[in-house]
């Protein structure tokens, strides 16, 4: 830019209060070939325009002593000066600040922050524009009615009028560009914004399925080491006892049938009832075990590796492990027997079972006589579906639509953590199944999950008694 300029013959004026901006506007005129001659308020670039006669004066509107329109003004009342361009740069945040520079014989309007090219291409035909000839074009004064005010103009001249008007249109173009890129560079800041929030969501959202995930697996880990723990306590005295039973029974009917003829009738009577108290014991003895066997299967939580279950098996472990919350105020009924078992990973299973039964259980208001579960195992094609349904209080579409969600629970403090369907639904889908929830308030709710009868993963083993 500078080889293709030739040193002005006359150096500008630089009006600045700012000695930064002051600074910056010296480099850009200097960079363009100017001489430059540098004030910081008005009153010192009259003093220094009337000793050094200016090419063009650049200059700032706002600053003490004397503002940008006060020296246009005393510039263009002093004959020797009045051929001076001004250019003035201003926010051109206002209507009035146009008319106070067409008044104060201002030649150019450059906006701030200036655009560098702008700014010298102003200044350059500024300087390079012939003098207008004394009177050519001169405009009388004029009033100018805008929104609701009156204003009067008092050009020096048509083209100055021209000159300003189309420099402050100019400006106001490339004020509008600016505006524009900077919208443009706002909106890409917005998308890239929106990007982050969702990978943000979905991190989010990840982080409290595996929290719940994990809170759920220690739950049911301690609750299945316990519960094994347990069978296998019980367990080894119920064999001992059964084993006792079997000999004292067998003993019994041996001794009975010797000494039965010689037994006084109330001897008799008591050998009666003994041998009744035994078979008693057996029930008793053989509830015990049943109880032991599921016990047993409930605690299978062998995760890892898919195994072929009888689900009928598995809902009976887990009714089992509630009956103490059933009693005898809730009847539950089994309905369809699937032919095939179902390929799964036994201890999430019992998980979903579990919590589905114990949702419906709370369900289902203590103080009413009449609570009923069904639950529906069916083979349908090659999937399975099992149903748990209730007649509790249901849900309202509010609570529907949310149930799902890790966390969310209607129940008191301390009573749900809300990670119950959460994690059945993503153990079920990590099966390949799903699971869906239908309700009406005061009505009932349906619980329906629907899973593959096959599984590809490794070959299930087939677990045929329901014990591991
Ligand atoms: N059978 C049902 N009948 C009515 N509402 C239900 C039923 N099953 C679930 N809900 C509603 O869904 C909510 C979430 O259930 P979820 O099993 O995820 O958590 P929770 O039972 O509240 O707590 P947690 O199972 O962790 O102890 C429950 O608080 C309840 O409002
Ligand atoms: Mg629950």
């Amino acid at each position: 830019m500078t080889a293709d300029v030739p040193l002005a013959p006359a150096p500008v004026l630089i009006v600045e209060d700012s000695a930064v901006q002051a600074e910056m506007l010296r480099r850009v005129v200097e960079g363009a070939g100017y001489a430059v001659l540098s004030a910081g308020d008005g009153a010192t670039a009259l003093a220094l325009a009337r000793a050094q006669r200016p090419a063009a004066v650049v200059s700032d509107v706002s600053m003490p002593v004397m503002d940008g329109y006060e020296l246009c003004r005393h510039l263009h009342d002093d004959e020797a000066l009045a051929g001076i361009p001004v250019i003035l740069l201003t926010s051109l945040a206002a209507t009035d600040d146009v008319i106070r520079g067409l008044n104060a014989g201002a030649d150019c309007y450059v906006t701030k922050p200036y655009d560098e090219a702008v700014l010298l291409a102003s200044l350059r035909a500024q300087i390079e524009a012939p003098p207008s000839p004394s009177c050519a074009g001169a405009c009388p004064p004029m009033r100018l009615r805008l929104g609701d005010d009156e204003h009067e103009l008092r050009p020096r001249d048509a083209r100055q009028l021209v000159g300003l008007l189309v420099s402050t249109y100019e400006s106001a173009v490339h004020q509008n560009r600016e505006l524009r890129r900077t919208q443009e560079r706002l909106l890409d800041a917005n998308r890239e914004l929106e990007a982050s929030n969702r990978t943000l969501e979905a991190a989010y959202a990840e982080l409290r399925e595996t929290q719940s995930r994990l809170v759920q697996s220690a739950k049911m880990a301690s609750l299945g080491e316990l519960v094994a723990g347990v069978a296998h306590e019980i367990n080894n005295p119920l064999a001992f006892v059964l084993n006792h039973h079997a000999t004292v029974s067998r003993a019994l009917v041996q001794v009975e049938a010797e000494a039965r003829p010689q037994l006084s009738p109330e001897r008799a009577r008591l050998l009666d009832k003994a041998r009744e108290r035994l078979a008693d014991m057996a029930g008793g003895l053989e509830r015990m075990r049943d109880l032991v066997v599921k016990l047993r299967t409930f605690s299978r939580l062998d995760a890892g590796e898919i195994r072929t279950i009888d689900v009928e098996e598995a809902i009976d472990a887990v009714l089992t492990l509630l009956q103490h919350r059933l009693h005898d105020r809730i009847r539950v009924t089994r309905r369809g027997v699937p032919q095939r078992g179902l390929d799964c990973y036994p201890g999430p299973l019992n998980q979903v079972l579990m919590n589905l039964l114990a949702n419906a259980i709370d369900a289902i208001d203590p103080a009413a006589g009449d609570g009923e579960i069904t639950i529906t195992t069916l083979e349908d094609e090659d999937m399975m579906r099992i149903e748990i349904a209730d007649n509790g209080k249901g849900m309202c579409e509010r609570v529907r639509e949310r149930i799902f969600e890790p966390f969310f629970t209607t129940k008191p403090v301390g009573a749900g953590t809300g990670l119950g369907l959460s994690i059945s639904f993503g153990i079920v889908r990590q099966h390949g199944g799903t699971l869906e929830a239908f309700s009406e308030e005061g009505v009932g709710t349906r619980m329906v999950v629907r899973l593959p009868l096959r599984q590809n993963g490794p070959t299930a083993a087939t677990n045929t008694g329901g014990a591991t």
